[in-house]
């Protein structure tokens, strides 16, 4: 018998986030990327996030002084904390990073060996045995980060499914469709895992049409077709032959 080379992409976001110093998960939104990021095992390390965005300074991660009465003291960032504690720091939408956030992150995620950082305490800090990093983020690392950046990620997971736990969070009847629009190849056609979710609790409440106008609007009609189909399909699965 052949041997099984390819794990379910899952299984092994699972395994690598906890034996991997630092971590990529990318593909289209709402698959569950950033909830694996923060909830697989961390193996008792405290956690520390951020999300980066074009205009996040580097003083966020880094830390800053503040005014405490009459004089400033100095508070450590998410980074510099999960640094000194050996955390896992989770960076979404890594690839927002922009000017000094992104000359401060190829600093953070420099190999233990050489990773090494002094304050503008003066104060020279390296990371603690068992700190990792998990990045997210949409797009393709290749061509959508830095190639310094880029390069911080040895291990990067293309996510091309959405998490069976998160498709268990909807009710029977939409995990068929949700799980192939989510990762649907023309992305004007995909929807997301959240958009299913907030169509799921709605329609309790609303009713299927409204709640489908409301989150999924242009497409409402497609989708209440789609679903009713498959409907019919299940039950004509069910009438006994
Ligand atoms: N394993 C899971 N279990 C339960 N809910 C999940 C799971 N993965 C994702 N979800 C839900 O799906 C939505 C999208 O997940 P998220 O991690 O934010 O996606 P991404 O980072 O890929 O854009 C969130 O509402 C999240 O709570
Ligand atoms: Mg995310």
């Amino acid at each position: 018998m052949p041997k099984k080379t390819t794990l379910p992409v899952w299984d092994l976001v699972a395994s690598v986030i906890q034996h991997s110093r630092s971590t990529l998960l990318y593909g289209p939104p709402g698959t569950g990327k950033s909830h694996a990021a923060h909830n697989a095992d961390r193996d008792g390390r405290p956690l520390f996030t951020v999300t980066m965005t074009p205009d996040t300074p580097a003083a966020e991660l880094r830390g800053h002084y503040v005014p405490v009465g009459n004089e400033f003291q100095w508070r450590d960032g998410p980074a510099i904390r999960a640094w000194r504690q050996g955390g896992r720091l989770v960076i979404n939408e890594i690839d927002h990073a922009g000017g000094d956030a992104l000359s401060f992150l190829l600093a953070c995620l420099d190999s233990p060996e050489t990773a090494c950082l002094t304050l503008p305490t003066g104060e020279l800090v390296r990371p603690a045995a068992g700190f990792q990093a998990v990045a997210t983020m949409n797009g393709d690392p290749d061509s959508d980060l830095p190639a310094a950046l880029r390069d911080r990620f040895p291990v990067a997971v293309e996510i091309n499914e959405a998490h069976p736990q998160g498709i268990a969070q909807l009710p029977h009847d939409l995990r068929a469709a949700a799980s192939g629009s989510v990762v649907a190849t023309d992305p004007s056609r995909r929807l997301t895992l959240r958009a299913w979710l907030a169509f799921a609790s709605l329609r309790t409440a609303i009713g299927p049409e409204a709640a489908a106008q409301a989150v999924f609007r242009s497409r409402a009609a497609d989708v209440l077709d789609a679903l009713r189909i498959a409907s019919g399909a299940g039950q004509a699965e069910a009438v006994p032959s």
